[in-house]
């Protein structure tokens, strides 16, 4: 095969890439090793930014989320049984959007369909070459076994945090930094209709919980844990058990529904020390990592899209590799910002096994609670004003 650009990976980042580069008539070729089915089936990100439903409406794909994704402008903040409602529109004049990444890859999915967008799943044996020479291609083994490459000009890293492309980038690890959190989150997906109407981020100390939703009748909610606990262990009225107390406020109820999915998930914050190297670029979990607590992973993908994207219109149209050329520069400045927002919010709203931690931590969030300049620092941040 040969084209313009190689993606490998089709998650949220390979799809909006590849559809954004279709919209400038630039043509691409898209590797996945998993089945379609698995992909659209991944229980991940629900809250998206301003920004990323702007990119999604760019690209083609921003219909459904319109129609079924709910806007909401603002979250509550808890501290035990105190609550605060921090109201974005009022703050900084943004909302953001709650709708699945479920979806989201649905109508990316369905975008790539009526395009005629050919996605080769379940590959293997994916290997990138050349990424120092202007020719570089990567190798596959496709559904069917036979062996394939893909000649190109430039290979988007878009295989997440496990993937090979970052392996395959010279000098990627120098520079790079990782921090694993103390705890985890357990997840749970429930047919019940949400008992808020915006989302809630609760600390109790019993441990960190959370409240969010995927449409008027599915809720979506976590609890922090250890990170060596078994989600055995968590019966589904231990869960409820578990979320009701560490949300508990006087006349407040959690409506209790059947569980349909359950899991827990380690914290990370990671940042690759390189972006692009020849060729080759990194793009959303590729190259950097979040903590889910400033809902910002699938975020900051679709920035590094935009980013990326800009830069390859400019190298394939006008045969300028200006902007290009600092992609890395533009998408780690997007990078760090939310790497230390989402580090923040996780420190402040997680209970740690160290008092004097625990007591920075509350004093930190009684001083959001109550002070609206911070409230306008967290809401930029939230909605991702840059
Ligand atoms: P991915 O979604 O990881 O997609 C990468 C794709 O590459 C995958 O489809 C993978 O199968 C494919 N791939 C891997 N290896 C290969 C290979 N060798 N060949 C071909 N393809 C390959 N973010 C939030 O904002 N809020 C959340 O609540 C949230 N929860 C999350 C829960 C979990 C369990 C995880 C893992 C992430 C969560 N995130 C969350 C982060 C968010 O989902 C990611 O930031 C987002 O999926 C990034 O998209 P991506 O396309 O860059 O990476
Ligand atoms: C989610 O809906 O899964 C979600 C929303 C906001 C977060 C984290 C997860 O901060």
């Amino acid at each position: 095969m040969k084209t313009q650009v190689a993606i490998i990976g089709a998650g949220p980042s390979g799809l909006m890439l590849n559809r954004y580069l279709a919209k400038h008539g630039i043509e691409s070729v898209v590797i996945e090793d998993r089945s379609r089915e698995y992909v659209e089936s991944r229980i991940r990100a629900g809250l998206l930014e301003a920004q990323t439903v702007d990119l999604l409406e760019e690209i083609g794909v921003g219909d459904r989320l319109h129609k079924e994704g709910l806007e909401h402008h603002g979250i509550y903040l808890q501290l035990g049984a105190e609550k605060v409602h921090l109201d974005f529109a009022d703050l900084i004049g943004y909302s953001v959007w709650v709708y699945g990444q479920t979806e989201v890859q649905k109508d990316l999915d369905a975008a790539c369909d009526k395009a005629g967008q050919q996605i080769h799943y379940e590959v293997t044996d994916v290997a990138l070459h050349g990424v120092d020479s202007e020719s570089p291609s990567v190798t596959f083994t496709d559904k069917d076994g036979n062996p394939q490459r893909i000649d190109c000009a430039v290979i988007a890293g878009c295989d997440g945090f496990w993937g090979p492309s970052r392996k395959a980038m010279p000098g990627a690890d120098v520079g790079s930094f990782e921090r694993v959190y103390p705890y985890s989150w357990l997840g749970v997906m429930a047919k019940v209709a949400p008992s808020t109407d915006e989302l809630i981020y609760a600390r109790h100390e019993d441990g960190f919980a959370m409240h969010s939703m995927r449409s008027e009748q599915v809720s979506r909610l976590y609890l922090q844990v250890d990170p060596d606990d078994d989600i055995a262990n968590w019966s589904d009225d231990r869960i409820w058990d578990a979320l009701a107390k560490r949300m508990a406020t006087s006349g407040w109820e959690l409506k209790i529904g059947e569980i349909t999915e359950k899991g827990i998930l380690p914290m990370r914050s990671f940042v690759s020390g390189k972006l692009q190297h020849g060729r080759l670029f990194l793009v959303g979990d590729a190259g950097h990592i979040v903590p889910p607590t400033g809902a910002k992973g699938l975020n900051s993908a679709a920035n590094d899209v935009r980013f990326l994207g800009q830069g390859l219109v400019e190298f394939f149209k006008k045969n300028d590799a200006s902007l290009l050329n600092r992609f890395e520069e533009r998408a780690k400045e997007t990078v760090w910002r939310v790497t230390h927002f989402s580090w923040w919010m996780t420190s402040m709203l997680h209970t740690s096994k160290n008092e004097f931690d625990n007591q920075l931590q509350i004093s930190q969030l009684k001083h959001v609670m109550r002070n609206r300049a911070l409230q306008v620092n967290l809401a930029e941040n939230y909605v991702g004003i840059r």
